[in-house]
């Protein structure tokens, strides 16, 4: 076991400081989010002391909701997805700062109403002007709502007033630079707060310190040293009830482009020149953009997708996505995708990065795991002498931790070896980890963009991307994908894309 006293490099957030008093606006406040995530998030950090007394929050969404009961509805919400209410005082607190303005996302009228509602607001509640708008709404909203608050004027302050967009953001390069246009003609990109939840993640921050708060990693993490990384982002759950929007998404839209290329970006950037927000974005966007899929003429080596047949969970027998509620029988929305990127810079230069993710796996599991090369000589002659190479694992979920597992030899008069693990783990250090969303919150609060997206980032993300997307969108025959039963590891084509290279997954 190893423990890790507090590293004095901190990334980004500064502890101690508290937001000025702001009112957060949340258009789509009836929507799922707001319940489960946002409000219990704020509830969190309000409960922390992290916020001034003055903080609001509005929501907006089309139904006629009384103040009373958007209160009574995100109390359900904070006793479900937070800790809990502590205390009815600590309740009565924050709901006086909850409001409700129902309006219509395209409507100018709705914005102007908003408008004078919230400056009301400003002179009771003492929020001098400060917003956060936050777009909790389906995307194709978005632009709707950006031209309205930019006609109402409602981000012309530069200084007062912020944006926070949920993914996805746009659907694909052409997509998600339009978008960036219309973003930026409403407001400056210092405004705004694109949203990868990954990022608020404690284990995703911790790989920033433990690369360049530690001076012994640094001088192996090259070419020279890695023979190749593995990012695993598994997840157990099926479609659920979202096939409306995984229909057209899929596992590329939904969780390579932000969430795997944002752990693949951090890991393979070079030190920032600082620890603010735009030293710490460009060197990600650099990575991003000298890495591509590693062969784009032949996508069996680069690129697979995947589909979960029926199968078994848990002891519990679960359909195949095409059966899932909402969703086509002749579907060809992958579930499951494993590629092959390759980043043509000095410090990678031939060494692969593979990338797998997919819903109904037998684990829901997040690491990076950063393979080292073989010993030069093997001096060990027998089977039961195999030395493993090294692996350096870093575990965003569960069990957030670090592992680096070398070999040792096994205690006896014989010389065999054995794989062992010198662990660290968040849960035993007794350090406990948060909600990603208490993070990105309150660092939007405070005006630290370091963990959120810029426009050429999220650019950079599609276009390494897009060769795989135009082809699979274009190529609709059912029985072009894969499948893999529920419960089960990657689809064999994914086995052969690691095997072809004479190398496998990690079975976790
Ligand atoms: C979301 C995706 O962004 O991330 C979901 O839309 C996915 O499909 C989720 O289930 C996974 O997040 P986490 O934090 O549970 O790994």
């Amino acid at each position: 076991m190893v423990t890790l006293l507090e590293n004095p490099l901190r990334v980004g957030l500064q502890q101690e400081r508290v937001p000025e008093p702001l009112i957060m606006v949340i258009f789509g406040a009836s929507g799922d989010l707001t319940q489960r995530k946002l409000v219990p998030a704020i509830y969190e950090l309000k409960r922390e002391h992290r916020l001034p007394p003055e903080t609001t929050i509005v929501g907006v969404a089309r139904r006629k909701w009384s103040h009373d009961y958007f209160r009574e509805q995100m109390r359900e919400g904070v006793e479900q997805f937070s800790t809990g209410i502590e205390s009815e005082e600590l309740w009565k607190d924050f709901a006086q700062g909850l409001y409700y303005c129902s309006g219509n996302i395209d409507e100018p009228e709705s914005y102007q109403e908003l408008n004078s509602f919230l400056e009301d607001l400003d002179g009771q509640r003492g929020t001098r002007g400060n917003r956060v708008f936050y777009l909790a709404v389906a995307p194709k909203l978005y632009k709707a709502a950006l031209k309205q608050l930019g006609d109402a004027g409602m981000l012309k302050d530069q200084m007062k007033t912020r944006l926070v967009i949920e993914k996805p953001f746009g659907k694909d390069l052409s997509s998600a630079r339009s978008l960036n246009r219309v973003v930026q003609s409403v407001c400056d990109e210092k405004q705004v707060y694109r949203i990868d939840h990954y990022l608020g993640k404690e284990t995703v921050q911790n790989l920033l310190v433990f690369r360049f708060g530690n001076a012994i990693f640094e001088p192996l993490w090259n070419r020279q040293f890695v023979d190749h990384v593995q990012i695993t982002v598994a997840e157990t759950v099926g479609v659920e009830d979202r096939a409306g929007y995984y229909e057209a998404s899929g596992a590329l839209r939904d969780m390579v482009q932000n969430h795997l290329m944002q752990l693949l970006s951090i890991t393979a950037m070079e030190p920032p020149n600082a620890l603010d927000a735009d030293s710490i974005r460009t060197e990600k966007t650099k990575v991003l953009e000298t890495t591509h899929l590693a062969d784009v003429n032949d996508l069996n080596r680069s690129a697979i997708r995947g589909q979960y047949a029926p199968g078994w969970m848990n002891g519990k027998q679960v359909p195949g996505y095409r059966e899932e509620e909402g969703v086509d029988p002749n579907s060809t929305t992958p579930t499951f995708v494993a590629l092959k990127f390759l980043c043509d810079n000095w410090r990678w230069k031939g060494v692969p990065f593979y990338l797998r993710t997919g819903k109904r796996l037998p684990k829901k599991v997040t690491e990076i795991a950063i393979q080292f090369r073989e010993v030069p000589l093997l001096i060990f002659q027998s089977a039961a002498q195999q030395t493993n190479p090294n692996v350096l694992t870093m575990r965003i979920q569960p069990n957030e931790g670090i592992a680096l597992r070398f070999e040792a030899k096994m205690p006896g008069p014989e010389l065999r070896t054995r794989s062992v693990d010198m662990d660290f783990s968040y849960g035993s250090s007794g350090m406990a980890t948060s909600d990603a969303y208490n993070r990105l919150l309150l660092d939007c609060m405070l005006g630290d963009q370091t963990l959120f997206t810029r426009a050429d980032e999220v650019e950079e993300a599609w276009r390494l991307l897009t060769p795989a997307l135009s082809v699979w969108d274009e190529y609709s025959d059912p029985a072009s994908v894969p499948q893999y039963e529920a419960g089960t590891w990657e689809p064999r084509e994914a086995e052969y894309l690691m095997n072809r290279d004479g190398r496998r997954w990690r079975r976790l």
